[in-house]
C-alpha cells in the first residue's frame, strides 16, 4: 500500500515568541518540520504535502530544502486540524492508498511506530496514535471499545467521564486514502472551537460503518513543541537518545553530556570524542578517528586515524583524507587535506587543496579573500610550508617545495623549490646597548622633571 504524508504546520506558535514559524525552530540542527518529515519519510512515502500557514514562504523553503519533490500547501486561515487536510485535497488529487498525517510541531514519532500503525491497518478504515498519560489534559481523549476505536472527544467538549480517560490522541492518524475526504466532508465546526476537528472522523466514519482503532506509543514520542522550555527539554531528550546510540554503535564519549550531536551525525566505531565537542549538521567522522576537547565541526567529513583539536574549528566543505591532523586553533573550510597531511597549530586553511604529508607551520593563513572574490590555494605533496607563511590566492605551492617561515607568497613555488618572501635582516652592532642607554636616560630625566 503506498503512503502519503500530510504534515500540518500551519499555526503561528504564539508560546514561542518569535518571529519564526514555530516548525522551523530547530532540534539537532534541523527544523522540527524536517524532523517530522524524516520520521515519515521512512515509510518510503509516494507523496510528501505540507500544509503551511503563518511564514508560508520560509516554511515552504525549509521543507523543500530538505526534500524537494514536497508539495507545500497555503492554508491561508487555521479553521482547525480538519480544514487543515482538507487543504491538501487538490495536491492528493489520483493518489490511491493510504494518508498518514504528522504534526510539524512533533518531531520524535520513531519510524518503528508508524510501521505498527500501518500493520494495524487492515480493515480498519482510521488507525489513530495514541499515548497513556494521566496528568495531561488539553488532548482529545481516545473513547475505546475493546480493539475499536468509538470517537476521539476534544478536551473542551468533553464530560467528566471522557475527560477521565487517560488514553490521549497524540494527533498522528492514519486513513484510508479514498475515504479521507468524504469523511471530511460531513466534519463540522459545531464545537467548543467553532473548528473543523480532524478528529471528528473517526464518529463519522463509524456512522457510515466503517471502523477504527487505535494503538499506543511512549509519551516521549508524542511530545509537541509549543514553547521555548519545550524545545529545550526536546533538544536535551533528542541528545540523550542519539549520545546512547552513538555508544550502543561502538564510539567512546568520554563525558557524553558535553558532547552536542546533529540530527545527522554519523561517527564510526571506536572514534573517541572528548569533552565539549559540538557537531553542527553534515558531519562524518569514520573509523578510530580523534576528536579533541572543545571542537566545533559542520559540514566537515574526517576520515580514518583523523585526529581533530583540540579547540579546532571545521567548517563546511573540510574534506579531510586519512590519518589527516588539525591542531588547536586550526579553522578549515571548503579544503581538501590529503592524506597524512598536517595542520598542527593557529592556522586558517580555507579554499584550498593541500597535499599528501604535506606540513603547515603554525600560524599559516590561506589569504583566500581579496575583499570581493574567493580565491584558491594549491599545496603540493610533501610541501613545507614555514611558520606564519601568508598564502596570498591564488597560488600554488610545488611538490616538496618550501617556503621561508614569515613569508608572504604571492606567486606561485616550484617543485622542490625554497621560497622566501620577507624583507632581508639586517645586522647593526653595538645599537642595541646604544638604544637602551638613550631610553634609559630619558626615563630618568622625566621622572626628575616631575619630583
Ligand atoms: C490536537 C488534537 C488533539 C490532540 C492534540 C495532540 C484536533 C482537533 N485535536 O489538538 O486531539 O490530543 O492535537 O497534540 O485535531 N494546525 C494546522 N492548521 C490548523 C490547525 C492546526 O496546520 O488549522 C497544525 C498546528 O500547526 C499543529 C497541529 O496542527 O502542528 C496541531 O494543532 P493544535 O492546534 O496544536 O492542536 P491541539 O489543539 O493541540
Ligand atoms: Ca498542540
Amino acid at each position: 500500500m503506498s503512503i502519503a504524508l500530510v504534515i500540518l504546520a500551519a499555526g503561528k506558535g504564539t508560546r514561542m515568541n518569535s518571529d519564526l514559524p514555530k516548525v522551523l525552530h530547530e532540534i539537532a540542527g534541523a527544523p522540527l518540520l524536517v524532523h517530522a518529515m524524516k520520521s515519515g519519510a521512512t515509510l518510503d512515502p509516494e507523496k510528501t504535502v505540507v500544509v503551511a500557514g503563518h511564514g508560508f514562504e520560509e516554511v515552504k523553503a525549509a521543507a523543500q530544502d530538505w526534500d524537494e519533490t514536497a508539495d507545500v500547501v497555503l492554508q491561508q486561515e487555521q479553521n482547525g486540524t480538519g480544514h487543515a487536510v482538507m487543504v491538501a485535497r487538490e495536491a492528493l488529487e489520483g493518489f490511491q492508498g493510504d494518508v498518514l498525517v504528522l504534526y510539524g510541531d512533533t518531531p520524535f514519532v520513531q519510524p518503528d511506530t508508524l510501521t505498527r500503525m500501518i500493520q494495524a491497518r487492515g480493515e480498519n478504515a482510521i488507525v489513530v496514535l495514541g499515548f497513556h498519560d494521566d496528568t495531561a489534559e488539553k488532548y482529545g481523549r481516545l473513547v475505546m471499545e475493546g480493539d475499536s476505536l468509538l470517537e476521539i472527544t476534544e478536551f473542551k467538549d468533553a464530560d467528566d467521564a471522557t475527560r477521565a480517560i487517560d488514553f490521549m490522541n497524540s494527533g498522528v492518524m492514519l486513513i484510508k486514502g479514498d475515504a479521507l475526504f468524504d469523511l471530511l466532508d460531513s466534519v463540522t465546526s459545531e464545537n467548543a472551537s467553532g473548528e473543523y476537528y480532524l478528529t471528528d472522523i473517526v464518529a463519522v466514519a463509524r456512522a457510515k460503518g466503517l471502523s477504527a482503532t487505535a494503538i499506543s506509543c511512549d509519551v516521549s514520542e508524542t511530545i509537541g513543541v509549543n514553547s521555548r522550555a519545550h524545545l529545550a527539554e526536546a533538544e536535551a531528550m533528542f541528545q540523550t537518545r542519539a549520545r546512547a546510540a552513538l555508544m550502543e554503535d561502538g564510539v567512546t564519549l568520554i563525558d557524553p553530556s558535553s558532547v552536542f550531536l546533529a540530527h545527522d551525525t554519523v561517527i564510526g566505531r571506536d572514534t573517541v570524542i572528548e569533552p565539549n565537542v559540538f557537531f553542527g549538521p553534515d558531519v562524518t567522522v569514520e573509523t578510530g578517528a580523534r576528536i579533541r576537547a572543545f571542537s566545533h565541526l559542520e559540514g566537515a567529513h574526517v576520515s580514518l586515524g583523523g585526529e581533530i583539536g583540540p579547540y579546532a574549528r571545521l567548517r563546511p566543505g573540510a574534506e579531510l583524507a586519512e590519518n589527516v591532523k588539525i591542531g588547536n586553533f586550526v579553522e578549515v573550510k571548503k579544503a581538501q587535506i590529503d592524506e597524512g597531511a598536517k595542520v598542527n597549530h593557529l592556522s586558517y586553511i580555507g579554499d584550498a587543496h593541500i597535499g599528501e604529508a604535506a606540513n603547515i607551520g603554525a600560524g599559516t593563513i590561506t589569504c583566500n579573500y581579496d575583499g570581493v572574490m574567493k580565491h584558491k590555494t594549491n599545496v603540493g605533496k610533501r610541501a613545507f610550508i614555514g611558520s606564519n607563511t601568508m598564502l596570498v590566492a591564488p597560488v600554488t605551492i610545488g611538490d616538496e617545495a618550501m617556503t621561508a617561515s614569515g613569508s608572504v607568497i604571492t606567486k606561485d613555488v616550484g617543485e622542490g623549490a625554497l621560497a622566501l618572501g620577507r624583507a632581508t635582516q639586517i645586522e647593526k652592532p653595538g645599537m642595541a646597548r646604544k638604544l637602551f642607554e638613550m631610553l634609559r636616560a630619558k626615563k630618568a630625566k622625566l621622572s626628575k622633571d616631575k619630583s
